[in-house]
Parts: C-alpha cells; structure tokens; sequence
C-alpha cells in the first residue's frame, strides 16, 4: 500500500505577517502593523482604541460602523484596512471641528434622535456622507438613503427629523 510522504516543514503553509499600513485617521497620520485579514474597523477600534465606531452586525447588515473614507461612507467591518492605504478615514471621533459639534451631530441631540445610542455614531457618520452625495430632495429620500443604517431603539422618526432640519428639506412624503 502507498504511504503518503511526510509534509516538509518547509512546504507548510505559512502565516501572513503583519504589513505596516498608512491611514490617516481623523487628521492624523497612522502606520499600523496590521494582519492583511484586519477590518478597518477592527483596525479602528482594537488598534488606535477609537471605539465610537460600533460593531454591530460585524456583516454588512446594520451600519453602526459606518464610517467616512475619503468623504464617502462606507461600512467599516466589510472593508479591509490593507484596502485602504493612504487614505484619509473619518470617524464620529474626528466630525467636531474646534470644540463645536458637526451639524448634524448638535440635530441629534435637539431632536433628541437617539435612545440607547449605540447606533448614533453610524447614523451621523451616513448622515453626513449622505449629505455630501448631494441627491436628497425629499424626506422619502432621507428614509431610502439612511436605510442601511437600522436603528433598533425606534428613533427612526426623530433621526430624520434631524437629518431633515441640517438639509432644510421640509417636503413631506
Ligand atoms: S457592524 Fe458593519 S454593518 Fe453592522
Ligand atoms: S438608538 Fe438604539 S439602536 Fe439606535
């Protein structure tokens, strides 16, 4: 009968190291050792300890990680950090400007738009990139455009009314 010849250790598959990879985060310029696997929002959260960015669905699902990259929210837990070298990365951490809270940031708060709030991060973060994308002109549209953000307290109503004084839309559905 044949035998199978032993793996040679040299053949075995081996382990990617970690590469340095150069984000700048919030204004300021990281190198992180990351493991090529790495989200961003593991890179985030576990590497720089920014942890206003949430792990919700860690699937694509639920947007608590929505974050900005290059002015454009993207969800953080399906993108790789290694992806996104040189690029510049706003989080919730890096929206206030001077010690004044972002625009939308202060609607959140007059409109009361959060409960437990641990989708609001998320939320603002989709919110100012939704503004920037320039195609609201409704209110349906702010409910269409911020849909991949879930919101599982029910503040949905009070999200939008936010959303909808920063944009001055007032045209109802
Ligand atoms: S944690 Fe990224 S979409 Fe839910
Ligand atoms: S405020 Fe709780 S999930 Fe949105």
């Amino acid at each position: 009968m044949e035998t199978l010849a032993p793996i040679s250790i040299d053949r075995a598959p081996s382990v990617p190291t970690p590469q340095p990879v150069r984000l700048t985060i919030n204004g300021t310029e990281h190198t992180l050792m990351l493991a090529p696997w790495t989200s961003l929002l593991d890179a985030l959260r576990e590497h720089l300890h920014l942890t206003g960015t949430k792990k919700g669905c860690d699937h694509g699902q639920c947007g608590a990680c929505t974050v900005l990259v290059d002015g454009v929210r993207i969800n953080s837990c399906l993108t790789l950090a290694v992806m996104k070298e040189g690029a510049s990365i706003t989080t919730i951490e890096g929206l206030a400007e001077n010690g004044e809270l972002h625009p939308v940031q202060q609607a959140f708060i007059d409109h009361d738009a959060y409960q437990c709030g641990y989708c609001t991060p998320g939320q603002i973060c989709s919110a100012v990139g939704m503004i920037s994308e320039g195609k609201v002109r409704t209110t349906a549209d702010i409910r269409e455009l911020m849909s991949g953000n879930i919101c599982r307290c029910g503040a949905y109503t009070n999200i939008v009314d936010a959303i909808q004084e920063v944009m001055h839309v007032t045209e109802k559905p």
